[in-house]
């Protein structure tokens, strides 16, 4: 029994340890303690609750990895519907809307407002009971709507238990669960990798994300969550929109960061000027704000109609999405060999920028949409999102539009493409193809990669036409003497380009990893890897199904590493950059046996790290940190106010140091 209670509280101790770092790291972005760290919590968090399974709770940070397959979502209806909103398409439809409101309910109310961004996302509600999630469901039709719990439950940001000593009785609260741009590109073009499924824009790959039945594909999705509305609340009174944000924060949920109170209209103007000039630089998709009367009583003052409240407005910006035509198809061949058809469009502004070309994917996405030369269609840009071609608009056809057909030869060195089945992607499966050449190159220069500056498309056409370069080895073999001559490059942007060719020695695995160019490797990518793997000699030794176990890499991912490294001109290529004297720090995990042997204890409070940072680089370096003090301890590193434990260390005898002492030890400091 003793043993089961001290076991229960080692259990309880870890959810809440856990709870704190998942917030840090997912709400507020702003981890204190390693990925590695953090594993080894949640490793033993498992590991107990295995050997314990009567302990396993609903809220247990471990029931955020997906629960069996369902065969169906079961309806909610609710008394409180998820209502929509109205919108105002311009500044004089936003006045409009706040002289109807002056005219309601007054002057005084009506000035006050919360504005927050108009996340492009789908909406659910989360039901906490005494703390506890207890439902997440989709809107739906307002009224009605699907219970999603278990998948709700695998979006990382959404606590399965609020944080605080005293969390309210019942909180109904209402948000948009959404994903970055950056993350729907990558997924997208896994799935467009693999042939299956891909999506108009993250909105639709969040919606296909929550309707999955198996939860574990939900949570494999990279999917965020904001709270932003008010649906019931029991044991905690609130009187304010603005208030009720601030709860949510102190609750772990998270808000939108950007989310202001405006006390005039005027504000709200400034406002909706402010965001809209963000808008590309954000990392996810929004299409307006949002402006609420603060004051919840106002709110019930000014009411609701069938659908949408009278106290608050969705201000639309400009469409991302405009109108034009196809001139031509043309197909580019990308670094990895794969062809995708381009529309060369007549030029069109869209969301204040010129486009005139837009990704068509591949041929199985044309055939979809049924796209055509000389089509009118619709096309979108979102942030530094490609634009794309979202669809044709057949109407107004003519009859002389022509189809499009992939082209059996490559456009550039004329060699059969191959289109293995069940692939959307057609390739050139000649490596030595100039335009995979030229692309490797471009890719291996960017800045997220080497970032050798001066080494930009033409420059490298010229470099691989004159035969100059034929991989990225061959650029560090470069002289002034064989640059000079080429057209449109002075001798000083040529002694400056091999001076930025020799500066790019110097890099980070991350950098380097990228740099290789792996399918599928972006730079987010690389840096996991590099954080798992000190060097490149361990990727390239490490197994498949270590690779597919990373969070992050998956096992599509890893199959494409495993695949390049296993290709002996790749490792030449490794090999010869060594040789030319590329070289990075090893990373983290790079494990020194510097301190074998060591048993650290560290006690008190350490103001230049963490505990669990000071953990962490004992045991980079081979030694072992434990929490209690005994004949085993070989060092303890007191911070101020050390206690008992200092008291324990100089009773055995055990060397005591102080931080900068040990911060000395791991070289952050100069003795
Ligand atoms: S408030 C009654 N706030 O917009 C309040 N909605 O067109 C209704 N949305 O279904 C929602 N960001 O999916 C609100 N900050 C925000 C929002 C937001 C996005 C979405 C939400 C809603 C739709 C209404």
């Amino acid at each position: 029994m003793a043993k089961n209670r001290a076991i229960e509280k080692e259990i309880e101790q870890l959810r809440g340890e856990i709870r704190y770092h998942n917030h840090r790291y997912y709400v507020l972005d702003d981890p204190v303690i390693s990925d590695a760290e953090y594993d080894r919590l949640l490793r033993r968090l498992i590991d107990l609750e295995s050997a314990h399974p009567e302990l396993v709770t609903a809220d247990s940070p471990t029931q955020k990895v997906g629960a069996e397959p369902l065969k169906e979502f079961k309806v909610v209806t609710r008394d409180n519907p998820m209502l929509s909103l109205e919108n105002a398409m311009t500044q004089d439809e936003l006045i409009e809307w706040h002289a109807r409101l002056i005219r309601e309910v007054g002057e005084a109310g009506a000035c006050d407002y919360v504005c927050e961004p108009k996340m492009d996302g789908v909406a659910i509600e989360l039901v906490y009971r005494d703390g506890a999630l207890t439902l997440g469901a989709t809107r739906g039709d307002g009224q009605t709507g699907e219970d999603i719990t278990e998948n709700i439950k695998t979006i990382r940001p959404i606590p399965l238990r609020l944080l605080g000593e005293r969390p309210p009785s019942m909180l109904n609260v209402r948000g948009e669960v959404h994903m970055d741009k950056a993350d729907f590109e990558r997924l997208n073009e896994q799935q467009k990798e693999a042939g299956e499924k891909m999506y108009a824009n993250p909105r639709n790959l969040t919606a296909g994300s929550l309707k999955q039945l198996d939860p574990k594909i939900t949570a494999s999705r990279p999917l965020k969550f904001v709270a932003y509305g008010f649906g019931g609340l029991e044991g905690k009174t609130v009187g304010t929109q603005w208030e009720f944000l601030m709860r949510l924060i102190e609750w772990g949920l998270p808000i939108n960061p950007h989310s202001r109170r405006c006390e005039r209209i005027d504000d709200v103007i400034a406002y909706y000027e402010d965001i809209l000039e963000k808008r590309d630089a954000l990392p996810y998709e929004i299409d307006g704000v949002v402006v609420k009367v603060n004051d919840f009583i106002l709110q019930g003052e000014a009411g609701v109609r069938a659908r949408s409240p009278r106290w608050a407005v969705a201000w639309k910006f400009p469409p991302q999405e405009e109108r034009t035509q196809i001139l031509e198809i043309v197909v580019q061949v990308g670094r990895t060999g794969a062809l995708t058809p381009v529309a060369r469009l007549k030029p069109v502004q869209v969301g204040g920028v010129t486009v005139s070309s837009a990704t068509l994917h591949n041929e199985d996405e044309i055939k979809k949409k049924d796209v055509r030369v000389g089509d009118w269609v619709f096309v979108r840009r979102a942030g530094d999102v490609i634009p794309e071609v979202v669809k044709a608009i057949p109407d107004l056809r003519k009859g002389d539009e022509k189809l499009f057909r992939m082209p059996r030869r490559c456009p550039v060195c004329g060699t059969e493409v191959v289109r293995p089945e069940g692939e959307a992607v057609a390739r050139c499966p000649n490596v030595s193809c100039k335009a995979q050449v030229k692309e490797r190159i471009r890719h291996f220069a960017f800045r997220e990669a080497m970032d050798i500056e001066g080494l930009g498309e033409k420059v490298v056409a010229q470099l691989v036409e004159e035969g100059l370069v034929q991989d990225v080895a061959d650029l560090y073999k470069l002289t002034v003497e064989d640059l000079e001559p080429l057209e449109r490059l002075a001798k000083k942007s040529a002694e400056n380009l091999v001076q930025a060719i020799e500066k790019s020695k110097n890099t980070t695995l991350p950098r380097l990893i990228f740099a290789l160019g792996i399918r599928n490797v972006g730079a987010t990518v690389a840096e996991i890897l590099a954080e798992n793997y000190p060097s490149i000699e361990s990727l390239i030794e490490a197994p498949e199904e270590e690779l597919a176990d990373i969070y992050g890499v998956g096992p599509i991912i890893a199959g494409e590493i495993v695949r390049f490294f296993g290709n002996e001109r790749n490792l030449q290529i490794i090999d010869r950059l060594a040789a030319a004297g590329v070289r990075y720090p090893k990373t983290h995990r790079a494990q020194t046996n510097e301190f074998e042997g060591e048993v650290f204890v560290f006690t008190g409070a350490l103001a230049r790290m963490t505990r669990e940072e000071a953990e962490a680089e004992v045991k980079r370096r081979g030694g072992k940190a434990t929490s209690t003090v005994s004949k085993k301890t070989t060092c303890v590193v007191a911070g101020e106010k050390a206690g008992s434990k200092l008291q324990k260390a100089q009773k055995l005898g055990v060397k005591v140091i102080d931080e900068a002492t040990f911060l000395k030890l791991i070289g952050r400091e100069r003795g």
